[in-house]
């Protein structure tokens, strides 16, 4: 089985020939066509945009507006003002669970997250929660590492403020159904859903305005993009009755010298100078993922990670957490009898291999899992049958390494 994107498309590809990359849910790598386009922005359209009244100025304006819009076609928003950038998922969901928690979340009220989030949509709402006086609670896994919607169903109620989950988790891949938990959550209560997306995006598609969720969030670096840029899409009606989260330059309307009025959207929520150049970037990697078809990404993925689960299986010792394949994204995390992930990937980079070991920031979700760690391979759009068997190779030459060869 190939790659679905041609391996040459990715210079750090070519420039490390041998390199087995089985690390994609951390971070992706980037197609020389997303490195052109942000070469090309700052050798050709760079100034501060919004202030300027020359011609370069308004160029890097509009790249910048058409940046915005065309992540927001990659997303299914069709109001491109409801984006709004910021540098990736994690200050995404600060922004919510400060700007509108702070505005919103009172005593005696409650705040709801997983068992499986990554630390980015679980410690924000821990944190505002605690601040607010609010009941922070977690809704439990079931033993195949999905969350358990009947558990859910009992938790919420009126006083049930925020629903915060992940649309795809990073240690485990599974893949949330996002609208029924919208609808579930709608039918029992008012509270804001807010979906982390930081691994959905990147690999299933996405079409915001019928997911009928209040807020959903994602990191461009994960998807091909560039760091530093990723974005926050949410509903017109509530984006504008919220306050901003910072204050400062674009964000404003006027500047009395006892009061301020804030911009219209999106510059409310995007202080200071912008990540032109990343946010050009970003929109190259839309183009260049839409190229693919995001339904060909995600049915790569799926078969690339029913063949390592297939081949892995195989492994004496191998124990691999999560959903079925159907159910999972490119994600398989596992431990390998008594060795610690940390040794595995060690030795794993040894022979090219790179794949991840550690909590993967979701320590709550490892104490239930009842590890300390785990070890976690991660397929995109670059990987092949090769990497596989890479991958399997380097496990048998670690067992061995370790005594277990022939056990
Ligand atoms: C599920 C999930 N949420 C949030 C994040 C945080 O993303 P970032 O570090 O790009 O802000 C990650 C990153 O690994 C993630 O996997």
């Amino acid at each position: 089985m190939s790659s679905l994107a041609p391996r040459s498309d990715f210079p750090i590809l070519l420039a490390h020939p041998g390199l087995r990359y089985l690390d994609s849910a951390a971070t992706s790598q980037k197609p020389r066509a997303v490195l052109d386009a942000i070469s090309a922005y700052y050798s050709e359209d760079n100034a501060n945009p919004h202030r300027g009244a020359y011609e370069l100025s308004v160029r890097a304006t509009e790249r910048y507006h058409a940046a915005r819009e065309r992540v927001a076609r990659f997303c299914g928003v069709a109001d491109a003002d409801c984006l709004i950038f910021t540098r990736g998922t994690t200050e995404a969901i600060n922004l919510v669970a400060s700007a509108w928690g702070r505005a919103n979340i009172r005593s005696g009220d409650e705040v709801i997250v997983t068992g499986m989030e990554h630390h980015a949509n679980f410690v924000p709402w821990q944190q505002i929660a605690f601040e607010q006086d609010a009941r922070f609670r977690i809704c439990e896994l079931t033993p195949d590492g999905r969350i358990d919607l009947d558990e859910l169903r009992a938790m919420l109620g009126r006083h049930t403020r925020v629903v915060a989950f992940n649309h795809v988790s990073n240690a485990l891949g599974t893949i949330n159904p996002v609208r029924e938990i919208a609808a579930i959550v709608r039918e029992r209560s008012d509270a804001l859903i807010v979906c982390d997306g930081a691994q959905g995006a990147p690999h299933i598609p996405v079409a915001f305005d019928s997911l009928d969720v209040d807020f959903y969030a994602f990191s461009g670096h994960k998807m091909c993009g560039p760091m530093g840029i990723g974005a926050l899409i949410g509903r017109r009606g509530t984006l504008e009755t919220m306050p901003p989260y910072q204050t400062g330059g674009d964000m404003i309307e006027f500047v009395l010298d006892y009061r301020t009025t804030w911009n219209v959207l999106p510059h409310k929520f995007e202080a200071g100078t912008p990540n032109v150049g990343d946010a050009v970037g970003l929109a190259a990697a839309a183009d260049y993922l839409d190229g693919l078809g995001m339904d060909a990404v995600r049915a790569h993925e799926l078969a690339l990670v029913k063949l390592a689960t297939t081949a892995l299986g195989d492994v004496d010792g191998i124990h691999i957490y999560g959903p079925p394949p159907e159910d999972r994204s490119g994600v398989i995390s596992f431990t390998l009898s008594d060795i610690h992930p940390h040794d595995l990937a060690t030795i794993l980079d040894g022979d090219g291999v790179c794949i991840r070991a550690g909590h993967h920031c979701a320590q709550p979700l490892m104490r239930r899992l009842g590890v300390a760690a785990t070890a976690r391979a991660s397929f995109y759009i670059y990987n092949d049958e090769a990497d596989i068997e890479a991958l399997l190779g380097a496990l048998h030459r670690a067992r061995g390494l370790f005594g277990y060869a022939g056990v």
